[in-house]
C-alpha cells in the first residue's frame, strides 16, 4: 500500500489577522524563531511522511516555494497546489485527489501548531490505521471558534458541529486529520454550507456516519495552539520562547528531525548550519552536529 501523504493547508486570506496578512501569507508569520508554517510541517515529519502538498493560494505560492523549496534540504517530497478561491477545508482533498492518487492521508491546517510529550507516538499510532478516519479532540476554553465535539450520555461522538452559538462540549477538533484514501470522493458528495464552503466537519460526518472516525482525545499534556488572532498568535511564540530559553531545545526544527530520522546526512546537517551560522538557529543546529560527534 501506498504510504500515507502529508496535505498543509495554507491558503484563505488570513482576514482575521489584517493589516498583518495584506501583503504576506499568515502561514508564513513568525511563531518566534521560525516561519508557522514549520510547525505543522514537523508535526507530518514526525507522524514519517515525507510527501507533503503544500496548497496555497496562486498568489502566495512564489514565497512559500522561496521559504521551502522542493524539500530535499530536509529529506522531503513537497509538491505546491493552488487553492483558487477558499472554498472550505474539505475542498483541500479534491485540489489534492491527483496528488494523493488513492494514498491516504493526514492533512494538518498550516496554522496549528502542536507540542506536547509523546506526540510522536500520538501521530504514528493514528498513521497505522488503515481504513476510517482519526482526529483529535482538545479541550479549549472557546469551542464555538472551532469544529466541536459531541457526545451521547454513553460518551459516543454523535457529530461533530462547525463552530456552535451553543458548544455541546468544550472538546475542539484540531486541525489535523488522518483520513483514508475515500476521502476525496466523499467530499465530492458535500453540498456547500450556507456559508458557502466545503466543511470539513460534513467530511468528518460522512466518515462518523459509516461508524470509521475514531475521535481520541489529546489530553492535557499537549499544547494545541492556533494562531487566529493577534492574541493567539503572540500566545504561540511566547509559548515557543518559553520552551526554547528553558531547555536550550528547539521545537519545530526541521532539520533536527530529519536528521534524527536519518532522512538527511551530516553533510547536509552541516551545510544548514552553515546557512544559518549567523544566528542562534545556526548555531543549534552546528550544536546538534557537536553533540552527535561525541554520542556512542
Ligand atoms: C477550522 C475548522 C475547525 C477546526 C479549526 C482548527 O476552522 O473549520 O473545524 O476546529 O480549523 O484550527 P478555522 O480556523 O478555519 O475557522
Amino acid at each position: 500500500m501506498t504510504p500515507r501523504k502529508g496535505i498543509i493547508l495554507a491558503g484563505g486570506t488570513g482576514s482575521r489577522l489584517w493589516p498583518i496578512t495584506l501583503g504576506v501569507s499568515k502561514q508564513l508569520l513568525p511563531i518566534y524563531d521560525k516561519p508557522m508554517i514549520y510547525y505543522p510541517i514537523s508535526a507530518l515529519m514526525l507522524t514519517g511522511i515525507r510527501d507533503i502538498a503544500i496548497i496555497t493560494t496562486p498568489h502566495d505560492q512564489e514565497q512559500f516555494k522561496r521559504t521551502l523549496g522542493d524539500g530535499a534540504q530536509w529529506g522531503l517530497n513537497l509538491t505546491y497546489i493552488t487553492q483558487p478561491t477558499p472554498d472550505g477545508l474539505a475542498q483541500a482533498y479534491l485540489l489534492a485527489e491527483d496528488f494523493l492518487n488513492g494514498a491516504a492521508s493526514a492533512m494538518v491546517l498550516g496554522d496549528n501548531i502542536f507540542f506536547g510529550q509523546g506526540l510522536p507516538q500520538l501521530l504514528q499510532e493514528a498513521d497505522t490505521q488503515t481504513g476510517g478516519g482519526t482526529v483529535f479532540a482538545y479541550h479549549v476554553a472557546d469551542p464555538e471558534r472551532y469544529g466541536v465535539v459531541a457526545f451521547d450520555d454513553a460518551d459516543k461522538v454523535v457529530e461533530i458541529i462547525e463552530k456552535p452559538a451553543k458548544p455541546p462540549s468544550p472538546y475542539a477538533v484540531t486541525g489535523l486529520y488522518f483520513l483514508d484514501g475515500t476521502a476525496p470522493q466523499r467530499a465530492r458528495h458535500i453540498k456547500p454550507s450556507a456559508r458557502g464552503e466545503l466543511e470539513i466537519a460534513d467530511l468528518l460526518q460522512s466518515y462518523l456516519t459509516d461508524g470509521s472516525l475514531n475521535v481520541k482525545r489529546m489530553g492535557r499534556g499537549y499544547a494545541w495552539l492556533d494562531t487566529g488572532t493577534h492574541e493567539s498568535l503572540l500566545d504561540a511564540s511566547n509559548f515557543v520562547r518559553t520552551l526554547e530559553k528553558r531547555q536550550g531545545l528547539q521545537t519545530g526544527s526541521l532539520e533536527e528531525i530529519a536528521f534524527e530520522k536519518g532522512w538527511i546526512d551530516r553533510a547536509a546537517l552541516a551545510e544548514r548550519a552553515r546557512i544559518y551560522a549567523k544566528n542562534a538557529y545556526g548555531e543549534y543546529l552546528q550544536a546538534l552536529l557537536d553533540a552527535d560527534n561525541w554520542q556512542p
